[in-house]
């Protein structure tokens, strides 16, 4: 069976674990050859503080019922908030907002200080001029290794034509050309 890595030695999980695992840093660099889209998640917390990060493991789960999900590091401060929270919002970023992705994922006190925030479902955050907004009630979270999966129930999706941003390999890219 061919794998991601096996064409480019650079990025072949080649250093195994105890088990016989990849190694994470390794394991890693393979996992970033699956080109994704850039997204801010948001809530508010207890106190009504609006709360985001950068994410890229947001996808899509079921239609019906609406599903989606993405994961946060077990470490983040934003966790308590994020479990605590009803709801969330998944904002998947156009290419223009590629400062927003850089500032939500830094350790900026006031990451909402930027960017043309407004409030969706249950208060969370929304960014206009985003490419798509998912507003979402949250039906699941779970630990699941170094990180705690979230499952969110679409309360309110909506698209625009707006380029997006995507991530592949550490870099941000530009959509390509239609084959
Ligand atoms: C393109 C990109 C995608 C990311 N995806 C995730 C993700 O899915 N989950 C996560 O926990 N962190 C992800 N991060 C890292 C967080 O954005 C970063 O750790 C940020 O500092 C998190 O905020 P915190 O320090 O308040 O937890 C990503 C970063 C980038 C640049």
């Amino acid at each position: 069976m061919a794998i991601a890595g096996e064409a480019d030695p650079a990025v072949a999980a080649s250093a195994p674990g105890p088990r016989g695992e990849p190694d994470p840093l390794a394991l890693r660099k393979v996992l970033g050859r699956f080109a994704t889209g850039v997204t801010i998640v948001t809530c508010i917390d207890a106190d009504g503080q609006r709360v985001g990060l950068t994410a890229n493991s947001f996808n899509a789960l079921s239609l019906e019922p609406p599903l989606v999900l993405w994961s946060l590091r077990q470490a983040s401060p934003c966790l308590p908030a994020f479990a605590a929270a009803r709801h969330f919002a998944v904002n998947v970023l156009a290419a223009s907002q590629i400062e927003l992705s850089h500032r939500f994922a830094s350790p900026i006190a006031d990451r909402f200080a930027h960017g043309d925030w407004h409030d969706g479902a249950g208060g969370v955050p929304v960014l206009a001029g985003a490419a798509a907004v998912f507003e979402c009630e949250r039906t699941l979270h779970q630990a699941a290794g170094d990180h705690i999966l979230f499952i969110g129930r679409v309360l309110h999706a909506a698209g625009s034509a707006a380029a997006p941003l995507l991530f592949h390999a550490g870099h941000y890219h530009l959509l390509g050309d239609r084959l």
